[in-house]
């Protein structure tokens, strides 16, 4: 699968938006992760892409999401490893995250909201200038952006990053596309 084949599929099966730019940002961190850790940068970050590919043909249905999407991936010639971390990265399916790869994209998923929403609270709405302290700050507000889950993003601990670390990479991950996330 090359980026411009799964971007296609993205394109043929998700109409939001904001959704695509979600799978983006989780790109553009599992890329970071990948090059943190020298693993495969293109197998993770394709991962990252594809990962939410059968949001809308599931509907949200927590039951079906995630499933389709692996079953998705592997038409689209994923490794098994690909579709073992798109399977395990929603919870209700009660499948523990196993490799590193499955755990990069458990807790990176969420990091992409927390720090959207850091952004857009700002006066200027960007990312340029919104700093790592501000995003950590925010992070401890449970009230805010509730929908990213705290304690899916702590569990970068399994992958043997500090929290303090985990945000930086992610935010100086989403600066790099923030053109193409509107940040
Ligand atoms: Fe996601």
């Amino acid at each position: 699968m090359t980026r411009e084949e799964a971007l296609d599929s993205i394109r043929a099966n998700i109409e939001n938006k904001n959704t695509i730019k979600h799978m983006l940002a989780t790109e553009a961190i599992m890329r970071a992760l990948a090059r943190r850790f020298g693993e495969d940068e293109e197998e993770w970050g394709l991962t990252g892409l594809i990962h939410d590919i059968d949001m809308e043909l599931t509907g949200g249905d927590m039951k079906e999401h995630s499933r389709l999407g692996a079953d998705l991936a592997r038409e689209m010639g994923a490794s098994e490893a690909m579709a073992h971390a798109i399977l395990c990265h929603n919870e209700t399916h009660g499948i523990p995250c196993e490799t590193k790869l499955d755990k990069a994209l458990f807790c990176a998923d969420p990091l992409t909201g927390l720090i959207t929403a850091a952004a857009l609270v700002r006066p200027d709405n960007k990312l340029a200038n919104l700093e790592a302290k501000s995003v950590r700050k925010r992070f401890k507000e449970k009230a805010f952006a509730a929908g990213a889950n705290r304690e899916q993003i702590s569990k970068c601990s399994e992958i043997g990053l500090e929290l303090d670390e985990f945000i930086e990479l992610g935010l100086e991950a989403m600066k790099e596309i923030a053109d193409d996330l509107g940040l």
